[in-house]
């Protein structure tokens, strides 16, 4: 079995949360749009996982929009609010190191007139605040931040920079907490923006279901149509069971976050000190503001995807950096946006620890990583490890 370090790009489903769905699945529910008893005990299900969801979040749950994950909440909020704010102005602020998601989203807003200011970092990955600043402006519809970096797990202090955002402009405020949520408790009436993004599969729930939360009244124009379900912001039949298991997943994080936060830093700790210990290895992130499950690091000579296959090879899953660019020969866009040159940004190595890693699982890892890293490096950064021959039919 292989040591799984990368809760980062998805956190395996834990048994409670399963545990929880399967009676939903089970029980052939009705759609939750339906009259009868079916759609009725449906649409309880639903509601109640709509609570347990707003609960978490310290928000009323007529502001919770279930989706089908982080990249579709995003998508939704951005969109939305950026088509239902453009009478107002066109210009959308966000920042240089968000998530393809976010930056994606942007670039195909550009496409219909829409001006995207993105935000340089410092080379810890926090948004320039004088950038930012300058950046604001009346015809600004609305500023897309995140609040820790999938990456780096740099946090971003967010609440400051609402208020300076707010001092200039009353645009809507996104916030991308997809990597966050595990980690760090979210009030929404604290951190003070008006739309939040969160995915169900980096909670250990299920993949596929997300949330949107949105301030009651703020305006967003709905990016699907064809229903009036989740009060006409998001069409379509509901996954209920998906709903289920994301509110029963957040609200076992929110209940052992405490615990889970410093073992899991700990044992982050001891990884990061032993990889730093194989010389020429420098963490990136921020030292103290960063998500306690996240070590990573530039490798130096060494190619990350090249580290990160032989890694496969010898039983440890890890990675570059976002799941999502995996295959892009590109260095990493956040790192350069810290200012690692890009040849430094090709050494980037991504281990992302979770509630269920264990202290052998790290120890092992240790112990392997170093192997794997000192071979490349006595091979020349090449990666010349022997590939299994399989008989060919
Ligand atoms: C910061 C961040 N935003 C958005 C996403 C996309 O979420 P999903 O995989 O649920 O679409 C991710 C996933 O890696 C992420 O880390």
């Amino acid at each position: 079995m292989a040591i799984y370090l990368d809760h980062a790009a998805t956190s395996p489903m834990r048994r409670e949360v399963l545990d929880a769905m399967l009676p939903v699945l089970r029980a052939g529910l009705g759609n939750p749009s339906s009259a009868h008893a079916a759609g009725r005990a449906a649409r309880l299900a639903l509601d109640e996982a709509r609570e347990s969801v707003a609960a978490s979040l310290h928000a009323d749950p007529r502001e919770v929009v279930f989706t089908s994950g982080g990249t579709e909440s995003i998508n939704l909020a951005i969109k939305g609010a950026a088509w239902a704010g453009k009478a107002t102005g066109h210009r959308i602020v966000t920042t240089a190191v968000e998530h393809r998601a976010v930056l994606d989203t942007c670039t195909h807003l550009e496409k219909f007139g829409f001006e995207v200011i993105r935000v340089p970092v410092d080379r810890y990955a926090r948004p320039d605040v004088d950038a930012l600043d300058a950046a604001l402006d009346d015809r600004t519809c609305l500023v897309s931040l995140l609040l820790a970096n999938n990456e780096v797990g740099t946090i971003t202090d967010i609440e400051p920079l609402v208020a300076r955002i707010r001092a200039v402009t009353r645009a809507p405020i996104h916030l991308d907490a997809v990597q966050a949520a595990p980690s760090m408790s979210l009030d929404v009436r604290e951190l003070g923006m008006d739309l939040l993004s969160v995915s169900g599969h980096k909670l250990e729930g299920p993949a596929g279901s997300g949330v949107m939360w949105i301030r009651r009244g703020t305006a967003i124009l709905p990016q699907h149509h064809g229903g009036s379900q989740e009060r006409h912001r998001r069409a379509g039949t509901e996954d209920v069971a998906g709903a289920v298991g994301l509110a029963r997943a957040w609200q076992l994080a929110e209940t052992e976050r405490p615990a889970t936060v410093a073992r899991v830093r700990d044992l982050r700790d001891r990884l990061l000190a032993a990889l730093v210990a194989l010389g020429d290895v420098e963490p990136t992130g921020h030292p103290r503001d960063r998500l306690p499950g996240i070590a990573s690091v530039l490798v130096g000579g060494l190619d990350g995807a090249s580290l990160v296959h032989a890694l496969d090879l010898a039983g440890v899953c890890a990675s570059t950096g976002s799941a999502c660019t995996t295959g892009s020969s590109e260095p990493s866009h956040v790192l350069v946006a810290m200012g690692i040159p890009a040849d430094e940004a090709r050494g980037a190595l991504r281990l992302s620890l979770g509630r269920s890693t264990t202290e052998a699982e790290v120890d092992q890892a240790i112990a392997i990583i170093g192997e794997v890293v000192a071979r490349q490096r006595a091979n020349g950064g090449r990666d010349l490890v022997a590939i299994p021959v399989t008989a060919t039919p």
